[in-house]
């Protein structure tokens, strides 16, 4: 059984959307995790990963590994309880979910995980290859899974990982959908009036967005009152963004952009490959450009017309970006 999920970008609002602040995400698909699950003739559940060379039976990892949470997690709630959408399918709770297998024993597995989606990246890879790996283990081990079950394991499994994610990136990879994000709320996708282009460039820097998160904490906890304003800051950039991305006047959100980034500097989430990265885009005739994500290496994003996106991305190329993806907003 076969499943990927996409990577994501976060256009306005990281960091203050861990304070229940909006932020606005989407799907970038160009990049993905994908997962192949077959059955095994040796006993145990093998897990293949090349690109972290990882080649391992799942008890011999540590159980809080971040695949082999996946998985344990997985075999426990599927154990425990019916998939309740395959009870409802089939008109009985006895058939249902990995019932089955689980009277059996656990399953022999051989699983590929693969990913083009750069680790620790600020485009989402762990949450990727999570929803990636939870949906192929639904499909192959027959226990249905709707998107909300998906996306709530998925934050679980953040959690674990991240210390105090705010659950945006599971549910933008979750649901491959535009994301208005407020924590804690239902989910709100917003439209594209005009379709819009964004360059993004990658530093090359893994940067783990659980200690940006942790740093911006410090800060927060060190003076509550005045990082409740920059949030708040953010907080209005964000909802004027989606404004103005719903009704197509993507050309003022060049500025809003920049004025993100600069708030994301006094978070000191930034770095100076990204502050140059991200002049370079600006010079080479982008409307705006911010990093995205966690900070202080992975990526940064630059809003382009189609026409300049090839020479925004040469100049990011030239600024010493390791790679650059354009992708359409529609
Ligand atoms: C990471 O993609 C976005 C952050 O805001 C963290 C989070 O929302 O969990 C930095």
């Amino acid at each position: 059984m076969k499943a990927s999920a996409p990577g994501k970008i976060i256009l306005f609002g990281e960091h203050a959307v861990v304070y229940g602040r909006p932020a606005l995400a989407v799907p970038v698909t160009q990049v993905h995790a994908d997962v192949e699950i077959l059955d095994s003739n040796s006993t145990g559940i093998w897990i293949h990963a090349p690109d972290i060379n990882l080649h391992s039976e799942l008890n011999a990892l540590p159980s809080d590994h971040p695949i082999a949470s996946v998985i344990h997690n997985f075999l426990f709630i599927s154990r425990q309880s019916p998939s309740p959408i395959h009870a409802e399918r089939s008109g009985s709770e006895v058939e249902a979910g990995s019932r089955a297998w689980g009277e059996r024993g656990f399953p022999n597995l051989n699983i590929k995980i693969s990913s083009s989606i750069p680790v620790a990246s600020g485009l989402g890879s762990g949450a990727a290859v999570t929803v990636a790996l939870l949906r192929a283990l639904s499909s192959h081990l027959n226990y249905p899974m709707t998107d909300e079950e998906v996306n709530a394991f998925a934050y679980d499994i953040e959690k674990i990982h991240h210390g105090t994610p705010s659950g945006i990136d599971n549910t933008v990879v979750a649901y491959a959908k535009p994301v208005y994000f407020v924590k804690g709320q239902l989910i709100e996708t917003f439209k594209v009036g005009r379709p819009f282009t964004i360059v993004i460039g990658d530093t090359g820097i893994s940067a783990p967005t659980k200690e940006s998160v942790a740093d911006v904490r410090k800060l927060w906890e060190a003076d509550r009152a005045k990082w409740e304003g920059v949030f708040d800051n953010v907080g209005e950039i964000a909802r004027h963004a989606k404004e103005k991305i719903e009704t197509g006047d993507w050309k003022l959100l060049g500025g809003l952009m920049n004025h993100n980034h600069e708030l994301l500097q006094e978070m000191m989430v930034s770095s100076p490959e990204l502050d140059s990265l991200v002049e370079a885009a600006r010079k080479a005739g982008a409307a705006g450009a911010k990093l995205s994500g966690g900070g202080r290496g992975g990526n940064m994003i630059a809003l382009a017309e189609a026409e300049k996106a090839d020479d925004i991305s040469s100049a990011l190329i030239s600024a010493g970006a390791k790679n650059t993806i354009v992708t359409q907003i529609s």
